[in-house]
């Protein structure tokens, strides 16, 4: 893993009140723990890690849905503009989407349910990016990557936003990824609390009025 940015665990995040949070969630949220414009910023760099180290050959880059869309649709984007704007190579890029489920409020259930998305066939002997919001115990990516291996890509990198430091972790470990984080429960661009605040445009922490509003 390279030059993740390393969120400490006495870092409280930005008061609320310096950004602007749909009212719909004012009363849900701890802190702001990163910024949009910080995860955009990061993303770049990404980007160009993955067009660095891929080269020329074919990429098949998966989405994990649905916390990954966002992540997956900007970083594909800043890979497209390098593509467009580099010149001398490109990287040709195919777009799939799986969809899973591993969370039931804020626990990992244990087991993943592939609910959706392409034919994995197309992986067969293509380099593989698996893109994914979180990783947290490491368990749902351990199991998603023995079932692509079932379909024989040529190689599979995981590029993940944030990186959980969790005490159950099983120590896997994405090749790219964004944001090292304290163990608490965050949400927004994209990430939920039971298909809540998806919509919200920063990575947040929840509070306990959160949690207890939206369990089920
Ligand atoms: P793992 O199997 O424990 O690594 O869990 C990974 C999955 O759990 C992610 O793809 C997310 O869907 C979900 N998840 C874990 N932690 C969080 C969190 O803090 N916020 C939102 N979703 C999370």
């Amino acid at each position: 893993m390279t030059n993740s940015i390393k969120i400490e665990d006495s870092y409280q995040g930005y008061s609320l009140d310096s950004f602007c949070i749909p009212k719909h969630y004012e009363e849900d949220l701890e802190s702001v723990l990163i910024p949009y414009g910080v995860i955009h910023d990061r993303i770049e760099r990404i980007a160009k890690d993955i067009f660095v180290d891929f080269g020329k050959e074919p990429l098949v880059a998966i989405c994990v849905l649905k916390g990954g869309y966002k992540f997956y649709t900007d970083l594909i984007d800043k890979i497209n503009s390098l593509n467009r704007n580099q010149g001398e190579r490109s990287v040709p890029l195919s777009v799939d989407f799986i969809r899973l489920r591993s969370y039931q409020n804020d626990k990992s259930v244990g087991t993943i349910e592939v609910i959706g998305g392409d034919n994995m066939e197309s992986v067969k002997g293509k380099n593989v990016l698996v893109v994914e919001d979180i990783i947290d115990t490491g368990r749902t990516m351990k199991k998603l990557l023995g079932l692509l291996e079932e379909f024989q890509p040529k190689c599979v990198k995981v590029a993940s936003l944030l990186l959980k430091r969790q005490p159950a972790s099983n120590g896997y470990i994405p090749e790219y990824c964004g944001f090292e984080i304290p163990d608490k429960f965050v949400v927004g661009y994209a990430l939920d609390f039971n298909e809540r605040f998806r919509d919200l445009h920063h990575i947040c922490v929840v509070n306990n009025n959160g949690i207890n509003k939206y369990k089920v």
